[in-house]
């Protein structure tokens, strides 16, 4: 048996939340407590109501909580009582001094690291699981380091274990993870709290998914599976572009490249762009690391992944203005799906807080409805970029997406929820004012199926025949 018995996990988000639950879960042994600064938030936790939404997550605490599983708010004695601490605390985009909407924010990752440092009373094994650049863990390790200097008890190894679960379908990925990365120090030591680690994860995931690297390899891995990712769908988007030029489909090329096994046939849909609190962080952050090794050609490269994202937002907010006659302003639009993605209450970076942005430039009426994300968080995220008047002016939120629909101009899908296909469109068409569009930034939707219906139609990727461009002619 390994000597992982209790496990505290600082920071009960996104990551900690789910993460701990399946640890708790598939590990009856291990006692699991998650901390967290956010008081509020451990009592909704503790509550019937959960912080965050994920498909079966809500099971398993019920299950788990009170028996192996725990939130707390007293960090340090769930520090000192652990073997084992996950760091899992956020690291966003810094806002401000050097590396300024560039660099990841790593106070909170520090200030864990001092209160571990303060508080351990003995040996422990610290688990960076957010997402950090390389050699953070180096500087995990300084601070640890330091309070042995005056406490002779104490013993440290910083393992990096990046988390790869993608909110929507967080806890199956984490039951069923395609690998469990740990990067350790390459010393008798290091080895040990690595084998520790491989312990844990051994109780569900196969031991041939578990790979193990030095540390510096672990932290980068995360920082480029990220980037290859956002990389694919800054790809097809840009194909994306020429399709509609053209009358190519993009669904039918990226089915055709898709089938190639080199590339495969995953994560190829075209969009309005990816959000979400990880890729554009992620991506920012190897910009960063590369600028800062003086390797600007790479640096530039992964920025284009960025630079497309931005542009096909913008590309798509254009559209929706040019196809409704140059003007929106005074004009309803309602807009389907505010989250990142489908199957999360999730709104950070997502591409709806963009587009509505652009929108709300041009004065437009924007009726919003979401199944999952509350007002209060819309008009949060959409003050981040226009200001509260116009918000508390020009956008309203519906509960029923028929009601949004009604006497609106348009209709612009942003989120894939799968509900959004239900619908009874030919009512919704109905009660709109005519002509009626519908701009569909996830393709949920057959061009010929809503035409019939009576919408002018506009997805992604598609172009009706009049709109293409270009033939043998050279490009003007
Ligand atoms: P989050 O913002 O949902 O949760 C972080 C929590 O840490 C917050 O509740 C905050 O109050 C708490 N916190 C911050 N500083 C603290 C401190 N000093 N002491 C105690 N609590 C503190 O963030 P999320 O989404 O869970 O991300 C965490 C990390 O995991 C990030 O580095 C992120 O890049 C990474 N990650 C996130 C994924 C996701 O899908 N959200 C997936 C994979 C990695």
């Amino acid at each position: 048996t390994g000597v992982v018995r209790r496990i505290t996990c600082v920071g009960a988000g996104y990551v900690g939340g789910p993460t701990c639950a399946m640890i708790a879960n598939k590990c009856p042994h291990i006692a699991v407590t998650v901390v967290d600064m956010n008081t509020a938030k451990i009592e909704e936790w503790n509550s019937d109501k959960l912080p965050i939404f994920e498909p079966g997550l809500e099971e398993i605490v019920k299950k788990c909580r009170g028996t192996n599983l725990f939130f707390s708010s007293d960090i340090p004695k769930s520090i000192r009582e652990a073997d084992l601490i996950f760091i899992s605390v956020n690291t966003p985009t810094k806002m401000y001094g050097k590396g300024k909407g560039m660099a990841p924010d790593l106070k909170y990752v520090e200030s864990v690291a001092r209160s571990i440092a303060e508080h351990a009373g003995g040996p422990k094994i610290v688990v960076e699981k957010s997402t950090v650049p390389v050699k953070a863990a180096e500087s995990i390790l300084s601070i640890l380091r330091d309070a042995q200097r005056t406490n002779n008890t104490l013993a440290f190894q910083v393992l990096s274990n990046p988390e790869f679960l993608a909110e929507g379908t967080a806890m199956k990925d984490l039951a069923n993870p395609d690998r469990v990365l740990i990067g350790g120090e390459d010393s008798e030591e290091g080895k040990k709290a690595v084998a520790a680690l491989v312990e844990v994860y051994s109780s569900w995931v196969p031991r041939e998914r578990i790979i193990t690297t030095n540390t510096w390899s672990s932290e980068l891995s995360k920082l480029v599976a990220n980037a290859f990712l956002a990389q694919r769908i800054s790809s097809i988007n840009s194909v994306s572009a020429i399709c509609e030029a053209t009358g190519a489909d993009v669904s039918e090329v990226a089915h055709a490249v898709g089938f190639d096994s080199r590339i495969g046939n995953k994560f190829l849909n075209a969009s309005v762009g990816f959000g979400g609190s990880c890729f554009q962080k992620d991506v920012l952050s190897l910009v960063y690391l590369c600028e800062s090794l003086h390797l600007n050609k790479v640096a530039e490269y992964w920025h284009g992944v960025i630079e497309i994202n931005n542009w096909q937002r913008r590309r798509f907010a254009d559209q929706i203005i040019a196809e409704l006659f140059n003007t929106v302003a005074g004009k309803k639009i309602a807009v389907f799906g505010f989250a990142f993605k489908k199957n999360t209450g999730d709104t950070r970076e997502s591409s709806a807080i963009h587009v509505c942005k652009h929108l709300l430039e041009e004065e437009a009426n924007i009726a919003i409805y979401d199944p999952k994300v509350e007002e209060k968080q819309m008009r949060m995220e959409l003050g981040l970029t226009t200001s509260d008047d116009k918000v508390d002016k020009l956008v309203s939120v519906f509960s029923d997406p028929y009601e949004a629909a009604k006497d609106a101009h348009a209709i612009v899908v942003l989120t894939e929820w799968d509900e959004f296909k239900t619908y009874d469109y030919s009512r919704i068409y109905e009660s709109m004012v005519h002509p009626a569009a519908l701009f569909d930034g996830r393709l949920l939707f057959k061009r010929k199926e809503m035409e019939s219906i009576g919408f002018r139609f506009f997805g992604i990727g598609t172009a009706p025949n009049h709109l293409t461009k270009v033939g043998f002619a050279a490009p003007s």
